[in-house]
């Protein structure tokens, strides 16, 4: 053997030792996009290669997992047909989107194996970053965890002159951060605390090749349940310039950045003059507050942890994201981030017209409920037959979020933009004052309280949801439901048809006759809604314990047959 070629077998020696000490790191994936009026999207089973040679189940639109980016267009009319390729049922919901409560794909919208759903809307949204993934009930986190998500983009026209990073995979790129736990045959495994590998759009050990520019991050936190407290290796400043619904007034500089499960933020880092250098966005856990899930600890309270959360290597500790290759420069890159962005100024609380409180508690006491739950609302676990909230349209409204338990929980609503008035008594950071659609609620009695309008979409029956984006609290029932109503009720329903309500005058209950699937709303004498009941079957008996004697209008809509029926009670 001479000289040369022992040096290969070293080399080649050497190569195949720290491919086996080190996880490969590949490059990120960035999905496909996806635009025009119709779009096309199939939920399908797929195998995806995490680890070498191994392949995956996984879930996935047009794909094996994840989905493409949605790009919209403000303005825009569009319309979706979602073909449900699997064995189960499923729904898909747009977070973050303005759209109404028939087309926002809430637990109500199932589509069965093979069968498709239609929704159409028109974009009302401001640019910035939304995703989609599927809202089954008591399936959201199986379906999500096995891949089961994608990023939605809304690009304004109007916005088309500012200077922001908008090439689309080269200095705008999606991040969808999730932690999964293979078990040894690599298979994902939902319903558990080993959730310990990093994935940055589906991959393991990622990295990208960024141009020494100024680029954006979409960042969206589609974990089950961690939270992340972001930053940059060597403690690199960066501008979060948008959050869930839009850009803030001016970009913000910061080096960490808490991000929980269902948010978005938009941040510019710019790497001009630093081609050739290597940096990390990194989860700098051990930081987090405890009480989060992710930080050293997750309760604030000395006794009561999760199952198996000491053993999951990820817990408080700090660990990187996505590794950033920076190379030369694009012609057209950007080289400093603009001063000011959108002004953005929310509502006045002295147009509110309502206010809330929403308690989050354990459904049991006891130290170990305190942090695993199951938790409720307002003592309720979600009935997907029970409305709990009854929002008029047009209504500004203040809601105040208590949460009562030993854990953090990001609060998620449909329908609207919010903007936080306070956290835990105190002005929000500035970075949080934008339009969100999630806020993260301390433990311990910590409070939110944020505005926002129900405008443009009403529904007297199709009710949409707000729940906690853990979404193994999700799934267990921490969420609830409400219907934005009409403020006038459309008196000139009148019954055509052979629907039987009674007995009439009655006592305590009545029956339903001559109905197949039918929703009821009960409204009182004058005109305010009282209960609304899905899923009527035909004789189905209704019982009427808590309203007090007097008359009723039994709105009964079944089939697309709409009627209202009197009703006395004695
Ligand atoms: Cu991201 Cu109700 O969901
Ligand atoms: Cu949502
Ligand atoms: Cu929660």
């Amino acid at each position: 053997m001479n000289d040369q070629i022992i040096v290969r077998f070293i080399a080649i020696g050497l190569i195949l030792f720290f491919n086996t000490m080190v996880q490969a790191q590949s490059p990120l994936f960035v999905p496909d996009t996806i635009s025009g009026s119709t779009i096309d999207l199939q939920f399908r089973n797929g195998f995806t290669s995490f680890y070498e040679g191994i392949s995956t189940p996984t879930l996935g639109y047009n794909q094996d997992v994840l989905g493409p980016s949605i790009i919209l267009k403000k303005g825009q009319n569009i319309t979706l047909n979602v073909r449900n390729e699997t064995q189960d049922q499923t729904t898909l919901h747009w977070h973050g989107l303005h759209v109404s409560p028939e087309n926002d794909g809430g637990p109500h919208s199932i589509i069965e194996s093979q069968n498709s759903w239609n929704p159409n809307f028109t974009v009302l949204d401001e640019e910035g970053t939304y995703w989609y993934h599927p809202h089954l009930h008591e399936h959201t986190e199986e379906q999500v965890t096995l891949g089961a998500a994608g990023v939605i983009i809304v690009r304004d026209d109007e916005l088309s002159q500012m200077q922001l990073p908008k090439t689309y995979g080269i200095d705008d790129i999606p991040v969808i951060i999730q932690t999964k736990s293979f078990d040894e045959s690599k298979r994902i495994q939902y319903d558990t605390a080993l959730d310990d590998v990093v994935l940055c759009n589906a991959t393991i050990g990622a990295y990208f090749d960024t141009p020494a520019q100024v680029v954006r991050f979409r960042l969206l936190n589609g974990s089950t349940n961690r939270i992340y407290n972001l930053g940059i290796s060597n403690n690199i400043v960066f501008s979060v310039i948008a959050n869930d619904g839009g850009y803030l007034s001016i970009p913000v500089d910061t080096d960490r950045l808490i991000i929980a499960p269902g948010e978005r933020f938009e941040i510019l880092l710019n790497l001009t003059n630093m081609q050739g250098e290597e940096i990390s966005i990194m989860g700098y856990n051990s930081e987090l507050p405890n009480g989060y899930y992710g930080a050293p600890n997750p309760s604030v309270m000395p006794m009561g942890g999760i199952p198996d959360y000491e053993f999951n290597s990820l817990n408080g500790e700090d660990f990187n994201i996505l590794d950033l290759h920076i190379k030369e420069p694009t012609e057209s890159g950007l080289h400093s981030i603009p001063n000011s962005l959108i002004e953005q100024t929310g509502y006045n609380e002295s147009e509110s017209s309502e206010f809330r409180e929403l308690r989050f508690s354990p459904l049991q006491m006891g130290p170990s409920n305190m942090v695993n739950g199951p938790f409720g609302i307002n003592n309720e676990v979600f009935d997907i037959n029970e409305i709990n909230q009854n929002v008029k349209l047009g209504n500004v409204e203040i809601w105040q979020l208590t949460n009562m338990t030993a854990i953090a929980h990001p609060f998620h609503i449909h329908d609207v933009q919010f903007y936080i008035l306070s956290i835990n008594g105190s002005s929000p950071p500035i970075h949080l004052k934008g339009r969100k659609d999630v806020v993260l609620v301390p433990p311990m009695g910590g409070s939110v309280r944020f505005i926002t309008k129900f405008e443009d979409h009403s529904n007297t029956s199709v009710p949409y949801m707000y729940h906690c984006h853990m979404l193994s609290h999700e799934d267990d029932g921490m969420m609830g439901q409400f219907l934005v109503l009409p403020n006038t009720l459309n008196s000139n329903e009148v019954s055509t048809s052979d629907t039987r309500i009674y007995p009439n005058p009655t006592t305590n209950s009545v029956i339903i006759n001559g109905v197949n699937n039918a929703s009821i709303s009960i409204y009182d004498q004058n005109g305010n809604l009282i209960k609304v009941i899905l899923d009527v079957k035909n004789d189905d008996e209704i019982y009427l314990p808590q309203m007090p004697q007097g008359t009723y209008h039994f709105k009964v809509r079944d089939n697309g047959k709409k009627e209202i029926i009197r009703i006395i009670k004695i």
